[in-house]
């Protein structure tokens, strides 16, 4: 028998939330606030069927273009969840992470973050990866920096001169211990990655899904995995058989 392919690592680009508010005639940050009730849905879900690590596309480094009507209840939203709701991570075992650019968060946001990741860091369940101010491109771009400014001196020194490898950059990510994605999901039927771990998804498989995010539910991410399990992954080298 074949055995099945299961993604320990899953990222999600949560998409749609705005549309399905719009659909309804409601405000925009409404639909950002179901789109939260879907994410703890799709945690609780990923969790259960043994995802090890998930990455949440929650804020792009671009999302502050948005008005300040949106950009403020999801600010808003963000720090009520990671304030009161730590018990949803302590339940289930959850253990929080951040990606993405923390010192160009709202004060507030960087020390709710902070407290999260503190809080859950010993709990050895599902990583909840939470990519907030976040940018594939602003990531390389700060791994690149921490890079140079670790090892230039030292390499100088040296008088190798060498270059950087792509294992050098990897190491400076912002999350260098996690696995890159085995899946990226996008919701609300989009074919782009807006940015979206663009270093650790050169192998992802991806699956866009019509469904926009507040309307998620675990039967859509079983489908998902469903989905990525029947996949070939030659990873650029020949396909087997
Ligand atoms: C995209 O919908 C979604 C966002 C900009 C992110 C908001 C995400 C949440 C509130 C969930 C937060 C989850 C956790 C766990 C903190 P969109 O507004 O781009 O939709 P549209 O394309 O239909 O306009």
């Amino acid at each position: 028998m074949m055995h099945k392919a299961t993604a320990a690592h899953v990222g999600i680009i949560m998409d749609g939330n705005g549309r399905w508010a719009q659909q309804r005639g409601l405000a925009r940050a409404q639909g950002h606030t179901e789109g939260l009730k879907a994410a703890k849905r799709i945690v609780k879900a990923a969790a259960d069927l043994g995802v090890q690590f998930l990455t949440l596309y929650v804020f792009s480094t671009e999302n502050w273009k948005r008005a300040a009507d949106e950009v403020g209840p999801i600010m808003a939203l963000l720090k009520q969840h990671l304030r009161a709701e730590l018990d949803f991570y302590r339940e289930n075992n959850l253990r929080i992470r951040h990606a993405g650019d923390a010192g160009g968060l709202p004060p507030d946001i960087q020390s709710e973050l902070a407290g999260a990741i503190e809080d859950t860091k010993g709990f050895s369940g599902m990583q909840v990866v939470l990519a907030i101010n976040y940018g594939g491109r602003n990531e390389i771009a700060r791994a690149v920096r921490r890079l140079f400014a670790a090892e230039a001196a030292q390499r100088a020194a040296q008088g190798g001169g060498g270059g950087f490898s792509e294992g050098d950059i990897a190491r400076f990510l912002d999350n260098p211990d996690v696995p890159d994605p085995d899946l990226i999901i996008r919701s609300a039927g989009e074919f782009r990655t807006s940015n979206f771990m663009l270093w650790q998804s050169a192998y992802s498989e991806y699956y866009v899904s019509q469904k926009f995010w507040p309307d998620w539910d675990r039967a859509d991410l079983e489908a998902a995995l469903e989905s990525f399990s029947g996949r070939a992954r030659p990873f650029g080298g020949a396909r087997a058989g």
